[in-house]
């Protein structure tokens, strides 16, 4: 019973979205990914001028076990995801990271909620320390001016009430994290050069942004510290995984491997 009426609930909320969208929503640019995978799942051949079709995934996997191994015990909480973060398998690999690589100091460029910066924090050594950035939302009437162009879709995640909503007053989560504002595009990192453990990047999903967080990831993070992405062939946001690709074919990038059964990618910084 409780399911029919579930069903019905999602039925009828679905319905009234769908003439929205086909009444005009569509122009709205965050539903345009909608039109995209709607196009897809009913049998539209991908094209691939179009700059928005999901390239082929050209980055070599690497599976959780050869990373993780078997036997690391995390700390998690914040486990429901939300719209916006990581599966929950996601976030069980990175604890793991953090867990057996013990990383002092962590940077994630891109907030959200904080539900992953709170797991982050939680798994780190004692008396570690978990930046993080978040592009604040524009003033009243005006509109996001950013340094690169941001992807179809970025503003359902930017436009929020609070950014870092889930992160804890605990001493060993909340306590060990400053939150930072700005756009990844113009933030000084100087501070960070060379001094990063772990390094996060899941900001704008736009191939401009991947670029610049990647080559700013690289900067930051020390030689042997690691380097995490998401959303590595999502087929909301084919930006990610082209410039994913493209860095991987490079000499400095030609580590960098995606984490089988998640949209995660992982280097670890020669
Ligand atoms: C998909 S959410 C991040 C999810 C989060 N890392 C998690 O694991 O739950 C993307 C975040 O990146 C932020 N963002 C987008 N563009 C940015 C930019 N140019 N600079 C800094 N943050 C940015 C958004 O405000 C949003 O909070």
């Amino acid at each position: 019973m409780k399911n029919a009426f579930l069903f019905l609930r999602r039925y009828i909320q679905c319905l009234l979205g769908a003439v929205y969208f086909f009444l005009g929503g569509v122009l709205r640019k965050k539903h345009r990914p909608l039109l995209y995978g709607l196009s897809l799942h009913f049998g539209f051949e991908k094209d691939e001028k179009d700059p928005n079709a999901k390239p082929d995934p050209t980055v070599p996997g690497i599976s959780e076990k050869e990373l993780i191994g078997d036997d690391v015990a995390i700390d998690l909480t914040r486990i429901v995801p939300l719209g916006g973060n990581i599966s929950v398998e996601e976030l069980a690999v990175i604890s793991a990271l953090v867990k057996s690589r013990k990383p002092q100091v962590c940077f994630e460029i891109g907030t959200f909620d904080g539900r992953t910066t709170e797991n982050i924090a939680r798994n780190q050594p004692a008396g570690g320390r978990c930046y993080t950035l978040d592009l604040p939302p524009p003033d009243e009437g005006k509109s996001l001016d950013t340094g690169l162009r941001l992807a179809t879709g970025d503003d359902t995640y930017i436009l929020k009430d609070k950014s870092g909503a889930r992160i804890s007053g605990t001493a060993e989560g909340g306590g060990r994290i400053a939150q930072l504002y700005g756009d990844s595009a113009k933030f000084d990192f100087s501070p960070y050069e060379g001094k990063i453990d772990l390094m996060f990047v899941d900001g704008s999903h736009s191939h401009e942004y991947v670029l610049a967080d990647s080559e700013t990831a690289w900067k930051a993070v020390r030689p042997g510290g690691l380097i995490l992405w998401h959303d590595y062939d999502s087929r909301w946001w084919p930006g990610v995984t082209r410039a994913l690709n493209e860095l991987q074919r490079t000499n400095r990038f030609a580590t960098l491997r995606h984490i089988r059964g998640t949209a995660l990618c992982v280097m670890v910084r020669p």
